[in-house]
C-alpha cells in the first residue's frame, strides 16, 4: 500500500473516531446532566426545604425549562399557592404548557417572558426561584433591579447556577462558560440592591444563595 494512501486512511479514521468519542461524551454527560441521577447532585429536596415556603406562598421559577422545579415548588407551595413558571423559549413554554396540564398543576401559571422581563405580575412574588439560568441572562444588575417592582415588599430571590471553579470529575455536569462565579453573583446582586441572606454550601457543582430585596 501506498504511504499517501495509507496516511489518508489514518487521518480519515482519527477524525471518525473523535467524533465518535465525541459524541459519546456528549450523550452520556448530557444524559448524566439530565436524566435520573440529576436528584443525585441537585437534591431537590433539600433546595426546597431550605428555600422555607409557606403554604399559599407566590414564586416564580424564571427560567423553568422543562419544570424540574416547578412541579416541587407547586407541591411546597400548596393549593392556595402559585408558580409562575417562566421561559423565553416557545418550544419550551409550549412544553411546560402541557405538562401543567397533564400533571393537572392547578395553582402553576406559564408564563412566556421576555429576555429583558419576565412579564410577573407586580408586587406579587414571595419568591424567584432560578436554577441554572442566571447565567442566560444578560444585564443582569439592570435585570433584577426592575424585578424588584415584582416581588412583595422584602421579597426573595434564590439563585442556583453552576460555578465556575469545579474541578474533577464535578467538571462533567458544568458546561464550559455555562456558570457564574460567586464574586459576579454577589457583585450584580448587590448592585441591583440585593443583601446576600443565605449561602448554602451542600450542592456538589453549583453556587446557592437567597437574597432578600432591600427596601
Ligand atoms: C439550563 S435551563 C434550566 C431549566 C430549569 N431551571 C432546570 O433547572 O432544569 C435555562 C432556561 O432558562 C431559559 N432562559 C434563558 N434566558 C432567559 C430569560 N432571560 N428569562 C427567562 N428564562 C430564560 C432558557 O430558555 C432555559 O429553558
Amino acid at each position: 500500500m501506498k504511504v499517501s494512501r495509507l496516511f489518508t486512511m489514518m487521518v480519515i479514521a482519527t477524525v471518525f473516531g473523535v467524533a465518535v468519542w465525541q459524541s459519546w461524551y456528549e450523550l452520556v454527560r448530557l444524559d448524566w446532566i439530565k436524566g435520573p441521577t440529576r436528584a443525585a447532585w441537585q437534591l431537590p429536596d433539600r433546595v426546597i426545604a431550605e428555600l422555607d415556603l409557606k403554604p399559599g406562598a407566590v414564586v416564580a421559577d424564571l427560567g423553568a425549562g422543562e419544570g424540574y422545579f416547578t412541579f416541587l415548588l407547586s407541591k411546597a407551595v400548596g393549593r392556595n399557592g402559585r408558580v409562575y413558571a417562566v421561559d423565553v423559549e416557545d418550544r419550551i413554554v409550549g412544553n411546560l404548557e402541557m405538562r401543567v396540564q397533564v400533571k393537572d398543576a392547578i395553582n402553576v401559571g406559564v408564563i412566556h417572558g421576555e429576555l429583558a422581563d419576565p412579564r410577573l405580575p407586580d408586587n406579587t412574588m414571595d419568591l424567584v426561584f432560578l436554577c441554572n439560568t442566571y447565567h442566560h441572562i444578560e444585564s443582569r444588575s439592570v435585570y433584577f433591579k426592575r424585578l424588584k417592582q415584582d416581588l412583595k415588599k422584602g421579597g426573595r430571590v434564590a439563585v442556583i447556577d453552576m460555578r465556575d471553579d469545579v474541578t474533577g470529575l464535578g467538571s462533567l455536569f458544568v458546561d464550559e462558560g455555562h456558570w457564574t462565579s460567586w464574586a459576579d453573583l454577589l457583585g450584580e446582586m448587590e448592585i441591583a440592591g440585593y443583601t446576600l441572606e443565605q449561602r448554602f454550601d451542600f450542592l456538589p457543582v453549583q453556587n446557592f444563595a437567597i437574597f432578600r430585596a432591600n427596601d
